[in-house]
């Protein structure tokens, strides 16, 4: 039987495709993240808004929404607080422990001012434990665990490996904890896979494998994730192995949020704004996307909205263009022309909350409509009265219904800015904290602790909710 060249071919296609397939289907929880983000946190303390936040990891990656990068940042800069600073987690208030900042040695630099607090207390709430619900990033910042507390020369070094490499994470060496004057610099960070039975911490970024080395007793494992559970390999193959979680979930031990806002006194949570925010916008939703599809449903949801209310998509999923080469301009139509800016995120899962909320949406003079985490969650980390969270209301007509309200009445749309200079979005800085947490294992009050089931930690059925409402 002789076989026509063409069908061959067509076959062979065929063929090559069904295996395509397969292996995709195979390895799905594989599947690297498209997108990474570091948790430096902003720089909108160092008067460089946005820049580094919104720099990716890889150069190759497209950040899913418009860049950013150009942008000028906005006038609702924070002022400086006009009077000591107390920081409050939980029932702990900063201050009081620690010893007060004033506004000369704080304003606009409100994270390196609580990293420079060094705090004394020899048993601080570091632990998801101490503090069920909230994040200690303030508290590790300042953390000198009790074995740092010597001679430099006595001080043991930490050595921290990346176990999936740095990429421009960190320099080798204590330089970027040097650099960034953490309160503990000692700690070797390197990527050097070859020295893994040697090293105190391993940390696995993203992708997953099970090391080839016997691994010494006390050496720290960390699994590090910044995107949502749908897209991040499975944890299935670690059980009792995980010593320490950092992601941006809340509850890990070394929280990585996409930014960190922290107000100058928690009981001055508003502040009277001498500015109409209101004033000369003409339009109504706007929302900068490039990839539509996702689990949530997002964009049938804002295409929903759009029936009753006028939404503006700029990106490839809608019929606006607002060029990337342009985004300063872009972001400058939130301050100026929209009233309301779409922070969806691609996965509805428990304090999943990324720059969509925190820099395009806040970071601008625009009332975030966000879809992604918990109302919980976002006002867990939002400053209050921030956003509009969409399962608030029944549909996107009831949403569009309440939209219009705040369109016709300037009051009821300015109460949303009254955390305007509050405080500030701090450098949260990640080496810094990573490093002392792993000196504060030397601590005599360290207990130590592994996840036994880290993938239903991570992956439990409560955390994600696929399309689904929360409330
Ligand atoms: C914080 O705000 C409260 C209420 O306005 C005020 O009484 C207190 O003095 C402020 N604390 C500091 C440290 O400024
Ligand atoms: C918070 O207050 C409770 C009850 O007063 C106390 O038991 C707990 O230790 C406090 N937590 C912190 C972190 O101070
Ligand atoms: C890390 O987890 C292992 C179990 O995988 C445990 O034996 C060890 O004590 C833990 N170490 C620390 C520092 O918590």
């Amino acid at each position: 039987m002789r076989i026509h060249p063409r069908r061959a071919v067509t076959l062979g296609i065929v063929i090559c495709t069904v295996l395509v397939i397969l292996f995709n289907l195979y390895y799905m929880d594989e599947w690297k993240p498209g997108v990474q983000q570091r948790p430096w946190g902003s720089d909108f303390d160092q008067g460089k808004p946005l820049k580094q936040v919104l720099q990716p990891f890889h150069e190759h990656v497209i950040r899913e929404d418009i860049d950013a990068n150009n942008h000028k940042g906005g006038d609702d800069k924070a002022e400086p607080p006009k009077h000591r600073s107390h920081f409050q987690i939980a029932n702990y208030t900063y201050g009081e422990k620690y010893g007060e900042f004033t506004s000369k040695e704080c304003g606009g630099r409100l994270g390196d001012c609580i990293k420079d607090h060094h705090i004394r207390d020899p048993n601080p709430p570091i632990w998801p434990a101490d503090v069920p619900n909230g994040d200690r990033i303030v508290t590790q910042l300042g953390l000198v665990p009790d074995s740092v507390r010597r001679p430099a020369a006595e001080r043991p070094i930490k050595k921290i490996i990346a176990y999936n490499g740095l990429g421009n994470w960190a320099k080798r060496g204590r330089q970027t904890l040097i650099d960034q004057n953490c309160p503990v610099t000692e700690c070797d960070i390197s990527d050097d896979r070859s020295k893994a039975a040697q090293a105190d911490a391993l940390l696995f970024q993203h992708s997953l494998a099970q090391p080839f080395h016997k691994r010494p007793p006390g050496q720290i494992w960390a699994v590090y994730f910044l995107e949502s559970p749908y897209h991040t390999p499975g944890l299935t193959r670690f059980a009792n192995q995980f010593n320490w979680t950092s992601t941006y979930r809340h509850d890990s031990d070394i929280v990585a949020p996409y930014e960190k806002f922290v107000p100058y006194n928690v009981s001055q949570l508003t502040k009277p704004q001498n500015k109409n925010y209101a004033a000369g916008k003409t339009k109504k939703v706007a929302w900068f996307v490039s990839n539509c599809g996702a689990r949530n449903n997002r964009k049938q949801y804002a295409e929903e909205l759009g029936k009753y209310i006028e939404v503006d998509i700029y990106g490839s999923c809608g019929v606006k263009k607002c060029p990337r080469s342009q985004s300063g301009k872009c972001f400058d139509m939130l301050d100026n022309d929209y009233k309301f800016y779409l922070s969806f995120e691609n996965s509805n899962c428990r304090d999943y909350i990324t720059e969509k909320f925190y820099v395009n949406g806040l970071g601008h003079n625009v009332i975030p409509i966000v879809m992604g985490a918990h109302p919980d969650d976002y006002k867990r980390v939002g400053p209050p009265r921030s956003f509009i969270h969409v399962d608030e209301f029944a549909n996107p007509e009831a949403l569009a219904k309440y939209l219009h309200k705040l369109d016709q009445d300037d009051n009821l749309y300015n109460e949303y800015f009254q955390w305007k200079g509050t405080g500030e979005f701090i450098n949260t800085y990640w080496w810094c904290r990573m490093c002392s947490m792993v000196h504060a294992v030397d601590s005599e009050y360290y207990k130590p602790k592994f996840y036994s089931d880290v993938e239903k930690w991570w992956r439990g059925p409560d955390v994600c909710i696929g399309s689904g409402k929360w409330i």
